[in-house]
């Protein structure tokens, strides 16, 4: 899969992109992630890339005509599914999530500022997403947090022991919150592990399991 990020601030995403899971399926080319500095397309001396607002108000949009040169330089040779990231955009959700992992190619638009004009939203973006009712600086951490989310369903990114089959809101524990994890010791500050866990016996574990699941 190649994700490509459309952001003014492409150095909020070291870190994320070049540690642990994610590191791992860029060296091994599960997972191709560009980022483009929007600000590279701005207008003129200062590199404009918003304005005020038709109508007034506090805050600044940003320019149509600049983020949709970005977005036809990037989209070029490839078909690409856009998303922007906004309060205002579907809610993220694992199903969401596992949709989007099938997608070869996606571009992820990130606003900043009271956000992006909406002709831009009309004509070149094809869903947008919240990654919940809160509101954000911009559009960087919700991408990052996508990326992330998505490529641990690409094929093979991850390992065995960290497998997204049984896993919180997957489809064979039927969308439901996972059932909790004990390891060594036993005992912990007088806190025991359930006995069933101790028990060996794999119906009655399945079964507690299954009842922990809300
Ligand atoms: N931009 C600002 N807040 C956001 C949110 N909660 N989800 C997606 N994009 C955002």
């Amino acid at each position: 899969m190649q994700i490509d990020v459309l952001t003014l601030f492409p150095a909020m995403f070291t870190g994320p992109l070049t540690e642990s899971i994610l590191a791992r399926a860029q060296a091994e080319k599960k997972l191709t992630v560009e980022l483009h500095d929007l600000r590279k397309f701005g207008l003129g001396k200062y590199k404009q890339i918003d304005d005020s607002p038709y109508g007034g108000g506090a805050g600044m949009v940003m320019r149509p005509d600049v983020v949709v040169d970005a977005i036809e330089a990037i989209c070029k040779k490839k078909k690409v599914h856009r998303i922007y990231f906004t309060p205002r955009g579907e809610k993220l959700t694992q199903e969401k999530v596992e949709e989007l992992a099938k997608k070869k190619n996606l571009l992820l638009l990130c606003g900043h500022y009271e956000g992006v004009d909406q002709r831009v939203i009309d004509g070149w973006i094809d869903e947008e997403i919240s990654i919940g009712d809160y509101v954000l600086t911009g559009g960087e951490l919700p991408a990052m947090v996508l990326i992330d989310a998505v490529a641990r369903h690409i094929p093979g990114v991850l390992g065995k022991e960290e497998s997204a089959h049984e896993e919180s809101f997957s489809k064979s524990l039927n969308r439901k919150k996972e059932y909790p994890h004990y390891t060594r010791p036993e005992e912990f500050r007088g806190m025991k592990v359930p006995d069933v866990l101790l028990s060996g016996h794999h119906k009655k574990i399945e079964e507690w399991r299954r009842k922990q699941l809300s």
